[in-house]
């Protein structure tokens, strides 16, 4: 893993879209209060925000100046944080924790919770209509918008939630397994590389599968890895409680394959998404290091 690369990359992008978070975000002055102070609560300073990073990244790698994706990058990570929200509710997993603070619905109360969901869904689509730096034509601006919509909704992310509810206690397939995940994590990390894409009108046909190739590959490591932390790595370090899923009887990778069975499948993951971007030049380091972020991190 080029570490240095990475870092500087990682480092970039995260100031970058935290500058358009500020932007985007109502003041907590603001009328209603205590909903834009949960709304700033639960977005700003914490996260990983793989999300954007990936959408700078798609861009660097055909060529897009990253001042022309903070609108998407902004989009994708408010779409992930109302995500987490509505995630953590007793509802659904019923998690205290979330990037080392309160949830929340902890910090504030469910109703606020709730809400604080719905209002950073619509938002991120308020930036991708109104983001002035985009400098795309209005006809781009409605496939991001239906990019962001398809990922996010029933077919996407929000399906993806009701298949892992529905399956607490259940012993599901692989096929099922691997179904789950697609929809509740890879959807809206395929929609932010095809962000990236979408902003490069030139993007030809081959590279366009590729990326997609690309995204598919990391989206399934990416809950892969994700299911291996909540057994392997520690509270503190995660920013998150872990041994939830064991504890909410939730199916997962390492529980079907073992541990070694899910290390194994997410090398292989990696492996192939970086066999996908093997059209690319160098362009494409970012994408790159960010498929071994993906499998290697800790948290
Ligand atoms: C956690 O996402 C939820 C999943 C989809 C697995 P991240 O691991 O990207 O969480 P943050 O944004 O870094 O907190
Ligand atoms: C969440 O998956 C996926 C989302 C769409 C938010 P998890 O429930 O495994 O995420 P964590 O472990 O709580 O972050
Ligand atoms: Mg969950
Ligand atoms: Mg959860
Ligand atoms: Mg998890």
């Amino acid at each position: 893993m080029n570490e240095p690369g990475l870092k500087e990359f990682l480092a970039e992008s995260q100031a970058r879209v935290e500058k358009a978070l500020q932007h985007w975000l109502p003041a907590t002055t603001t009328q209603p209060q205590k909903l834009h102070q949960a709304m700033r609560y639960v977005v700003l300073g914490g996260g990983k925000r793989v999300r954007p990073v990936l959408v700078y990244a798609t861009g660097q790698a055909l060529g897009v100046a990253p001042e022309r994706l903070n609108g998407p990058a902004c989009a994708v990570e408010l779409i992930h944080a109302y995500s987490l929200v509505h995630d953590d509710l007793p509802a659904m997993d019923d998690d205290d924790l979330r990037r080392g603070q309160p949830t929340c619905h902890k910090q504030f109360d469910e109703a606020t919770a709730i809400l604080t969901g719905d209002a950073l869904q619509t938002l991120a689509f308020r930036v991708l209509c109104h983001d002035a730096s985009m400098e795309t034509d209005s006809a781009t601006r409605i496939k991001m918008l239906d990019n962001l919509a398809i990922a996010s909704g029933s077919r996407g992310m929000a399906g993806g939630q009701a298949m892992d509810l529905d399956s607490v206690g259940e012993d599901l397939s692989l096929v099922q397994l691997e179904n789950m995940h697609i929809h509740k994590t890879g959807a809206l990390i395929l929609a932010s590389v095809r962000m990236g894409y979408l902003a490069y009108p030139n993007a030809d046909q081959k590279q366009i599968s590729a990326l997609d190739h690309y995204a598919k590959r990391i989206g399934l490591a990416f809950q892969v890895k994700d299911d291996i932390l909540d057994v392997e790595g520690d509270t503190a370090t995660l920013g998150k409680t872990q041994g939830k899923d064991q504890a909410n009887s939730k199916p997962t990778y390492p529980a079907l394959l073992g541990l070694e069975g899910a290390r194994s499948l997410s090398t292989q993951l990696h492996q192939e998404a970086l066999d996908s971007l093997s059209i690319f030049d160098d362009g494409a380091d970012p994408l790159r290091w960010l498929a071994d972020y993906i499998v290697a991190r800790n948290n």
